[in-house]
């Protein structure tokens, strides 16, 4: 690519890792979101962090050997008042208690999600 549009590599690397939006690696088919905002920690995002980080057996940012699934922590998503909120690709979840993120991920795992 640094070739077809003549700017270095180094150019074209700084700019990847920039911008949050870019990646250097796969991401998986479903990409988890957990708000990890003041009002999503204060009401257990970090709990429900843990609980999907240990059922998929990956970190934040990290992608399932399968390339089913990315997680990720990110900061507030705008619904303070549904926290703790997680999304998986397009749709959100408020108030996510454990219970709700073992049947989302469930139904992922079996293709159930509607
Ligand atoms: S802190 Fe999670 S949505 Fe605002």
């Amino acid at each position: 690519m640094s070739k077809q549009i003549n700017v270095h590599p180094v150019d074209i690397y700084s700019i990847l890792t920039f911008y949050s939006q870019f990646y250097t690696e796969p991401r998986g088919k479903n990409i988890i979101k957990v708000c990890m905002g003041t009002a999503c920690h204060v009401m257990g995002a970090s709990e429900i962090f843990d609980y999907i980080s240990k059922k998929l057996n990956i970190t934040d940012g990290q992608t399932t050997k399968d390339n089913k699934f990315t997680l990720e922590k990110v900061m507030c998503l705008g619904c303070c008042g549904m926290a703790p909120v997680i999304t998986v690709n397009e749709n959100f979840y408020g108030r996510c208690q454990l219970e709700k993120a073992n049947k989302i991920l469930k139904e992922l795992q079996t293709g159930d999600m509607k």
